[in-house]
């Protein structure tokens, strides 16, 4: 958000955390009913999770609200018989819903996280949480003001591998967990630029709501390459660590449970993907934890070889998960996670492959708003991973180790 809205939106929030008590309770739910759901943003992730939801038994979607015509007619074809609509604020004051998804750009998150709390509705949040750390903060304090379910679109919370990686460090197998190294590795072809969509030619001052994007920012006229390619440009992203290194260190921080980190540092910059973006394609980041863990994650878009992963070295033994470069959005990637003993002091160690089954992310938060618990991606590791992320671009940015309390009282920078 830009300061003055950032400014404004924080004292509204505020207003609005303290009246939540005041406004009307969510319809009750049985374990048999279904849930109406609405969806705010449905573009390419919102049409994911649409046919998600869609699957689901216990889900009945009824409406979606997006500011671009193309996407709200995209919707209807895909789930016929729902209402469209292009501002959000109407689809919250439909009293037949009781739970709503968001998969609107990055730095509208909090806008529709906020409203939607505040409306008395259930909330799946697309990752990263918040596009900066005031937001985080007002984010997790609104949500725990009220008894709404709130699961994040971090949908490796719900993976196998997580499990399988808590089960044996519960057990002991890793000892003491030091440092753990992950990466993420993807190619691009040449001549085009990763994440770089084609603007198609109805995308026009008449059929977009460009303000309602813009929530406040400020207005340089209709850009409808900003408002497609928006991945790109700090205003209203936060590049690669909010898309997927988000993923992979939520992962970690659930695995370890560790909370926020508490200093980081991220070198890099724009070396293969020179095209006008803001956002760095090249990257490596170094998160220390207290309790002496420190995590690396490195990145680029230059070469897919060694696809995406995560390795956690302990004194007794090691757990690596290594999956192809897709497949957090695709699930087509192979993937293995195995664990290994360090002979040293695990003379009598064996290797082992996981074997727990996926769970299905957007089931999980239906049926925790069914039963009233708490979904496997909750708001706490939407906020501290979001940290985490926001910290390290921070680090960037500033060119420099920044600390969590340094992190928290940075402005937040367009
Ligand atoms: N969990 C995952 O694996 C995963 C994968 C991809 C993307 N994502 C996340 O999903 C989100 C959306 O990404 P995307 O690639 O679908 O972007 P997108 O640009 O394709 O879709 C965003 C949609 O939001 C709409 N929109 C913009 N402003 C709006 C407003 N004020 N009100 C209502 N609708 C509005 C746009 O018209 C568009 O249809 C991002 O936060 C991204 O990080 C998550």
């Amino acid at each position: 958000m830009a300061a003055n809205t950032r400014r404004e939106f924080l004292k509204q929030a505020a207003i609005g955390a303290a009246a939540l008590a005041a406004y009307p309770p969510p319809s009750v739910l049985g374990s048999n009913d279904r849930v109406r759901v609405g969806m705010i943003g449905v573009g390419d992730r919102g049409e994911d999770l649409l046919k998600q939801v869609l699957q689901v038994p216990n889900a009945q979607l009824v409406a979606i609200a997006d500011v671009y015509t193309r996407r709200r007619e995209a919707a209807k074809q895909m789930a016929p018989g729902i209402q469209t609509m292009d501002d959000h604020r109407r689809l919250l004051d439909m009293k037949d819903i009781d739970g709503v998804i968001v998969a609107s750009p990055l730095h509208i998150h909090a806008r529709h996280f906020v409203d939607t709390i505040k409306a008395g509705k259930h909330l799946y949040c697309e990752k990263t949480m918040t596009w900066s750390i005031p937001e985080a903060e007002e984010c997790l304090a609104t949500a725990k003001k009220s008894d709404r379910v709130v699961q994040i679109g971090l949908q490796r919370e719900s993976s196998g591998s997580l499990a399988d990686t808590r089960k044996w460090i519960k057990d002991g197998l890793a000892g003491r967990i030091t440092q753990v190294e992950s990466w993420m590795s993807r190619n691009t072809a040449h001549g085009k630029g990763q994440w770089v969509r084609p603007v198609p030619s109805d995308c026009t001052a008449q059929n977009v709501d460009w303000k309602a994007f813009l929530d406040g920012r400020p207005d340089h006229g209709f850009d409808p390459y900003k408002f497609i390619n928006w991945r790109l440009f700090w205003e209203f992203s936060g590049g690669n660590i909010t898309e997927n290194m988000v993923h992979q260190i939520a992962w970690i921080q659930t695995a370890l449970d560790l909370p926020e980190p508490s200093a980081a540092c991220m070198s890099g910059g724009i070396f293969s993907e020179k095209d006008g973006r803001e956002v760095p394609d090249t990257i490596v980041v170094t998160l220390e934890f207290p309790e002496d863990v420190v995590v690396t994650w490195q990145s680029t878009f230059n070469n897919s070889h060694y696809g995406l992963g995560e390795r956690l070295l302990g004194s007794d033994g090691t757990i690596e998960h290594v999956s192809g470069a897709t497949d957090m959005v695709t699930g087509r990637s192979p993937e293995t996670i195995r664990y290994c003993p360090e002979k040293v002091n695990r003379p009598e160690g064996i290797v082992l492959t996981g074997a727990s089954k996926n769970q299905n992310h957007m089931a999980n938060w239906i049926d925790c708003i069914c039963c009233r618990q708490t979904p496997n991606a909750s708001v706490d590791i939407g906020y501290r991973s979001a940290i985490a992320a926001h910290m390290a671009n921070i680090a960037y940015r500033e060119k420099r180790r920044v600390t969590l309390a340094e992190a928290k009282a940075a402005v937040p920078q367009s």
